[in-house]
């Protein structure tokens, strides 16, 4: 069995640990790098995963698994450069970080997945998207796709595509805690008391996503089944169109894209 090492275990971080622990692995297999030693104690504490440094990470592992902030990677590169085997794996969760920065600065030839997950990886329902770098095989692919799906569901793009996955999925959570966060603005005008509120919009927000997941059906059918005639909904549906919400999502994700581009461009 291949030995994963997690570099930084913070939120993302412990999140795939527990969840790699959840799929299968064994603690004996895995290790996590973590600046505060009470943190780390912590850690082995609740999972039984050992806490190392870097260099004995870059020593011990097969796959080492970057889940620093973006703004960290500089001096850990700097740490993993002269360490790290040109045949381990390094899979990059950091948002923005090309596979061309860790081929640059690591040893030649090193292969890299890049990952785009997205923070419902806490709760093992994360959507992540993988893209190889030069140097990773299918194989490599495979293994980080098996890896990933013990905290939610995976996709394969060019890495050419990122920037709009990081808008879409990325950053997609944010968009429908804004949209629930409204909707139970709404329920307060409409005198409603706030934790009810909260739980008639919570409860429909998982039982929409469940629908959409679960029957296959497209979102346009979905909605039509609710609307009916003279009915109350298509009343809201026109307010909606009114404030142009569709085209506020177009332009809002857009720009979020936009935004990825021009942060991905310090790393050129
Ligand atoms: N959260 C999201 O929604 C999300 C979504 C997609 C991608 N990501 C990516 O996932 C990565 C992690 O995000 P996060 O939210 O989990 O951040 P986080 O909670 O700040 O975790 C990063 C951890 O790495 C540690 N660290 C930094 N440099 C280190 C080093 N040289 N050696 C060992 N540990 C080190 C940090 O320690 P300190 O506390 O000492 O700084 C911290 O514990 C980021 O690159 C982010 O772009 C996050």
């Amino acid at each position: 069995m291949a030995v994963i090492a997690v570099l930084g275990a913070g939120k993302i971080g412990e999140a795939l640990l527990s969840g790699l622990l959840h799929g299968g692995r064994k603690p004996g297999e895995l290790l996590f790098t973590e600046r505060y030693p009470e943190r780390a104690e912590e850690l082995t504490r609740r999972y039984g995963v050992r806490g190392v440094d870097v260099p004995e990470a870059a020593k011990l592992a097969d796959v080492l698994i970057v889940a620093v902030k973006p703004q960290d990677i500089e001096p850990l590169l700097d740490e993993l450069g002269p360490l790290l085997r040109p045949e381990t794996l390094v899979v990059s969760l950091c948002a923005g970080l090309p596979t061309a920065l860790y081929e640059r600065r690591l040893a030649e030839g090193t292969p890299v997945v890049r990952v785009m997950p997205n923070t419902p990886m806490v709760v093992g329902a994360a959507m992540s998207a993988i893209s190889p770098g030069r140097y990773a095989t299918p194989e490599h692919l495979a293994l980080v796709e098996e890896l990933l799906a013990c905290v939610g569901s995976v996709v394969r793009v060019p890495e050419s595509q990122q920037d709009a996955v990081t808008a879409l999925s990325g950053s997609g959570p944010a968009y429908f805690f804004f949209l629930v966060e409204a909707m139970i603005d709404a329920g307060i005008l409409l005198g409603l008391p706030r934790n009810i509120a909260e739980k008639l919009i919570v409860q429909s927000a998982v039982g929409a996503a469940k629908m959409l997941a679960e029957t296959g059906e497209h979102p346009v059918t979905l909605r039509e089944a609710v609307t009916s005639p003279a009915g109350t909904t298509i009343n809201a549906i026109r307010e909606l169109e009114n404030h142009g919400v569709r085209a506020a999502l177009l332009a809002a994700i857009e720009a979020a894209r936009d935004r990825s581009v021009e942060l991905g461009k310090a790393h050129d």
